[in-house]
């Protein structure tokens, strides 16, 4: 499918717009889609790589300090030497330094050393052609919102990422769940029906259930099926280890750390948990990501900031933007400092269909954008086919993924 530059306002991108940017030491990430108009006309394999750009190490492209504009993204011809390893290239290198001068010896002995000890695991969500289908909460349409079901559907109807909103039992496990409380998604009323708590809603005191407040065991008991449809009665509550089980090798996993200064307050630390549970399951390396790449997303400046002091280029992570934060998020400022500890935002989808300034701005700072969330039953005005309104917003709006209850229509 060939884009217009003049109908895609991220298409109008230089490339030399790019800079200051979290990225990969060198990996091939899909830098852009929307680089050059001209890229985007043919599938010849020459010109599908031209889409790719090898990053700088971090240590001269991110950081106050090193800031360095990206190299130019014209057509990739890549001289033997950059096509080689980056351990043969520095080996190659310090020899011919050692030749010509010899006083650098000790620094290219150890240089030499550097680059042949074991290289940090990259996040490899980069792996897939074009936008992403990420099933919001499972396939959240036809099953309930984070049960197994529900996840299961999501990878049969070809998603490649499936969420995980997760929250906290009071014996710190992690959990697959939207809301910090029981109520809404499950028959805790019924089975524990004195064990809320009281607190203050739009100005009425009203009682939750908090999942902080109930053990993994408790919570076992319980029934998150029968809310949305009889067909699921008797569904459970999935720890995010058994979500991680079911999707693990088949599809991506975006895991969302939840209320995590409510969490903080009660002494847990999600992104450690939720960093030891990813590795727990080899989900740190390569080698495992290539199969599940991993997107860790967050409402919380300080969660991801958190996550990315814990594991650094480890996962790639995703900045969601509600409403009251474009203010300050979708700022040319903003958006600067969240390409600093982040690598791409997830905005409430109106958010850029009202500004798709913000979203051109995104991209040059090479952000992913995943907006969220579409569903076939709240279409905005003007759309009535689910899989052309996500089509306008990689087309039009320069997304890279979007956020679906239904990933069964998602365009391909
Ligand atoms: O995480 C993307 C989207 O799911 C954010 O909204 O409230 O459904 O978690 P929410
Ligand atoms: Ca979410």
């Amino acid at each position: 499918m060939t884009r217009s530059a003049g109908s895609n306002p991220a298409a109008r991108l230089a490339p030399a717009a790019m800079s200051n940017v979290k990225m990969k030491t060198g990996q091939f990430r899909r830098m852009s889609r929307f680089v050059g108009p001209a890229r985007e006309s043919s599938c010849a394999p020459s010109q599908v790589v031209s889409q790719y750009v090898r990053m700088s190490p971090r240590a001269e492209c991110h950081g106050k300090a090193g800031l360095q504009r990206l190299p130019d993204l014209g057509p990739l011809d890549p001289s033997p030497v950059t096509t080689l390893t980056p351990v043969v290239r520095t080996v190659i290198l310090c020899t011919m330094t050692l030749l010509s001068e010899p006083r650098f010896a000790l620094c290219v002995v150890a240089l030499c050393a550097a680059a042949c000890a074991r290289p940090a695991p990259t996040a490899t969500t980069d792996v897939s052609e074009g936008p992403v289908n990420i099933a919001h909460r499972g396939a959240s349409a036809y099953a309930p919102e984070h049960t197994l079901p529900a996840y299961r559907q999501a990878i049969e109807m070809g998603a490649d990422f499936v969420e995980q909103d997760l929250q906290l039992t009071r014996d710190g496990v992690l959990i697959c769940m939207h809301d910090t409380t029981l109520n809404r998604t499950t028959n805790v009323e019924e089975v524990f029906p004195d064990r809320a708590t009281e607190v203050e809603r739009r100005g009425a005191r009203v009682q939750v259930w908090r999942v902080a407040d109930f053990t993994l065991d408790e919570i076992k008991t319980l029934d998150a099926g029968s809310w949305f449809d009889e067909e699921f009665v008797g569904t459970r509550v999935p720890t995010f280890q058994e979500a991680i089980d079911l999707v693990k090798g088949q599809a991506g996993l975006y895991p969302e750390t939840k209320a995590p200064e409510e969490y903080e307050a009660l002494g847990f630390t999600m992104e450690e948990e939720l960093a030891k549970v990813l590795a727990a399951n080899a989900l740190d390396t390569p080698a495992e990501q290539s199969e599940t790449p991993i997107y860790v997303q967050s409402f919380s400046p300080e969660s991801l900031k958190r996550m990315y002091a814990l594991t650094r280029d480890t996962y790639d992570l995703v900045q969601l933007v509600g409403g009251a934060q474009a203010a300050t998020l979708l700022t040319d400022d903003g958006l600067r400092e969240v390409a600093e500890y982040a690598d791409g935002i997830g905005p409430a989808v109106q958010l850029i269909a009202d500004e798709p300034s913000r979203a051109v701005v995104a991209r040059g700072l090479g952000l992913e954008i995943h907006p969220y969330t579409v569903r076939a039953s709240r279409l905005p005005d003007g759309f009535s086919d689910t899989g052309a309104y996500m089509r306008y917003l990689f087309d039009d709006l320069g997304a890279t993924g979007v956020f679906t209850d239904n990933p069964d229509l998602f365009p391909r």
